[in-house]
């Protein structure tokens, strides 16, 4: 079925409807994105690039993957240069972040490539075939695991966890405030149709977080809560011995997340480069996702004993990690004045505030163990460490 509104995962969902219920948006969105065979990450088709749906940072230049090397160096280095590093990569696509950052570390730092272990984690077991055939020439330094193993606390390293767009992709609950207090939005099924209506909040969790945040929603006001999130996120904190944890995503501190403005939350379905608000259409076909709730994970993680770094605007991370220098050593590297051109528009596109994504991405460090952690996005620019 191509473009049309009647998937087969609809089918499957007005079912599970009809004979279990309405269910809550969050089961809807993770039957919509995970259902396997069906769902828009576990059924096949390019998702990402430009004959995707959408593109993320890795996807627009090698050079995004380069700077995050730098930094990874940079924490390999502040560890005390362990014998054993391991890069955990949560959600790693296609393998195009993983192949960029080995190589660039390849090239640069043979010492730290030499300790390293890059761990692909990726809930769509398909793909690791084409992470395979992308990591061809670093296997000997690639490894794999299931999100089931960082889930139920089987993996244990000293290193950095990285994740690039994943939090936003986790489903999430859709609440809105009534004359009647806090009520939770369910999907239903009314003939062939999915629709919503309000409920009670399937969870006391929902009230908690907005109480935990010290949000009041407004009347009207819909907004979505990750309950997924900081659950990942304790299990990232058990797995990690000592090191850094690294968050790229689009996202606000809470109260701009939750800010009267955003009258109808962030919830926002992609299909074939064009945004669509409603996600009851293309169930299974269109991606969707909700804006990260950083102060959850800035919270949470303290409470984890991840202590923040760092937390900043995306070109200020790629600044600070040395886009000067990539620019320059672009530059001189490129072979045609076309090669040159496309360096500079691909940094242009990662650094763009308003509207790029410079500044519509966040990066959120946090570390664990480390004494002092001075990192390369830390420094003013223009000055060494
Ligand atoms: C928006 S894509 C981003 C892919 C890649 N990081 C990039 O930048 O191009 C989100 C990816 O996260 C994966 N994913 C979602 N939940 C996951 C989980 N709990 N563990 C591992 N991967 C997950 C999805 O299957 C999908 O491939």
């Amino acid at each position: 079925m191509e473009q049309g509104d009647d998937t087969p995962l609809k089918r499957v969902i007005l079912d599970r409807i009809k004979e279990s219920g309405p269910m809550t948006f969050a089961a809807y969105m993770a039957a919509c994105l995970y259902e396997p065979g069906l769902g828009y990450y576990t059924s096949p088709g390019r998702k990402v690039g430009a004959e995707g749906d959408f593109y993320t940072s890795s996807n627009v230049h090698a050079v995004f993957g380069r700077l995050i090397a730098r930094e990874l160096c940079r924490m390999w280095e502040v560890l005390e240069k362990p014998v054993r590093f391991e890069i955990v990569e949560v959600g790693a696509g296609n393998g195009r972040l993983a192949r960029d950052i080995l190589d660039a570390v390849g090239e640069r730092n043979p010492d730290f490539y030499g300790a390293l272990t890059y761990r692909l984690i990726e809930a769509e077991p398909s793909l690791a075939q084409s992470q395979r055939e992308i990591l061809n020439g670093h296997l000997d330094r690639a490894a794999w695991s299931d999100p089931a193993d960082l889930a139920a606390g089987r993996l244990s390293f000293t290193g950095c966890l990285l994740s690039n767009e994943l939090i936003d992709a986790f489903p999430v609950h859709v609440v809105e405030m009534t004359a009647a207090g806090l009520r939770e939005v369910y999907v239903t099924a009314a003939g062939d149709e999915l629709g919503e209506e309000f409920g009670p909040p399937s969870t006391a969790e929902l009230e908690e977080r907005l109480r935990y945040l010290g949000i009041t929603l407004h009347q009207g006001q819909r907004a979505e809560i990750n309950l997924a999130a900081p659950r990942w996120l304790a299990s990232v904190a058990r797995a990690l011995d000592r090191g850094f944890v690294m968050t790229i995503d689009y996202g606000y501190p809470a109260t701009e997340l939750y800010a009267p403005m955003r009258k109808n939350g962030t919830l926002l379905c992609y299909y074939r480069h064009t945004v669509e608000e409603n996600p009851y259409v293309r169930p299974g076909l269109q991606d969707m996702t909700s804006h990260v709730d950083f102060t959850t994970l800035v919270r949470r993680g303290e409470e984890l004993g991840l202590k923040t770094a760092w937390f900043g605007e995306q070109y200020r991370f790629l600044m600070g990690a040395g886009m000067m220098e990539e620019m320059l050593a672009m530059e001189a590297g490129a072979a045609t004045e076309e090669e040159r051109l496309k360096g500079r528009l691909a940094l242009k596109k990662l650094l763009l505030p308003d509207g790029g994504m410079g500044d519509t991405f966040m990066v959120l460090i946090q570390a664990k163990g480390v004494e002092r952690p001075e990192l390369l996005c830390m420094r003013e620019w223009g000055k060494g460490l």
